[in-house]
């Protein structure tokens, strides 16, 4: 009986939580940061999405993968539903990143790779219009996230896993008090060459010790 009871607890450690970011982060919900709110795209936003994509296609292309060429509405609204799928499933979640006084679009930022197993952790990627980078945004940006990935996702850890050659991407981690753990070799081909990558992460116990610094610095909204 005793082993029962045991099998049956980690049975249900393991379980993933089906449909937590529709869940918890439904298309309607909004998450604040100073200057900035995130939300989930809909496809109303393919219009905005695809303009920003294309205008930052050069400066993108030199810290990520590949971006297209020609970039038509059509693609723009199957990977809004894409996201929203997998949002469902638990596995991913796409916010787009707007500017709280104008509410244009301005970015985006992800929680993907989420595994609820033995891992309990999620990896974070994200992009800035080139026009807005300097500004601090996307410190408030990935601090919200981070928020939500430990106090509502419920993770245990938050990795992000950036070119050694990003200077910027990697003094936002390092600020937020990611902690380097590893590099890959030659592990992301980006802008037509092998780059080797430099793992951070996060674990909730020292989220919670910073949790208090990052409201007072302003990088947690409401
Ligand atoms: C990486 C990126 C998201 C950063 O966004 P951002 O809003 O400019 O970031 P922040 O302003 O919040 O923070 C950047 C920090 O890097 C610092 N920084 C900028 N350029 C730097 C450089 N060349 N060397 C060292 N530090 C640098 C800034 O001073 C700032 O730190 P500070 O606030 O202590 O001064 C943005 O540059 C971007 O979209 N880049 C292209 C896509 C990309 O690289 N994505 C990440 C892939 S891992």
């Amino acid at each position: 009986m005793v082993n029962n009871f045991r099998d049956d607890t980690i049975l249900e450690m393991l379980q993933k939580p089906v449909e937590i970011f529709a869940g918890i982060m439904p298309l309607k919900r909004t998450l604040f940061t100073n200057r900035t709110f995130l939300r989930r795209c809909r496809k109303i936003d393919a219009v905005e999405l695809r303009l920003l994509m294309i205008k930052n296609r050069n400066f993108l292309s030199k810290w990520l993968q590949p971006q297209p060429e020609v970039l038509r509405l059509e693609s723009v609204v199957k990977l809004i539903s894409e996201d929203q799928m997998l949002a469902k499933k638990g596995v991913r979640l796409d916010l787009g990143i707007f500017d709280a006084i104008t509410t244009e679009m301005i970015g985006k930022i992800a929680l993907h790779s989420v595994d609820y197993g033995i891992q309990r952790s999620g990896l974070v990627s994200y992009w800035l219009d080139e026009d807005k980078v300097g500004k601090g945004y996307m410190t408030e940006a990935l601090a919200t996230l981070v928020s939500f990935a430990f106090e509502e996702a419920c993770l245990h850890r938050v990795n992000v896993k950036i070119s050694a050659e990003n200077k910027t991407s990697l003094s936002l981690v390092k600020k937020l008090g990611f902690v380097q753990e590893g590099l890959e070799r030659k592990s992301l081909f980006i802008n037509g060459k092998w780059c080797d990558a430099l793992l951070f992460g996060l674990l909730d116990d020292e989220y919670d010790a910073r949790a208090d610094s990052w409201m007072e610095n302003g990088w947690l909204g409401c």
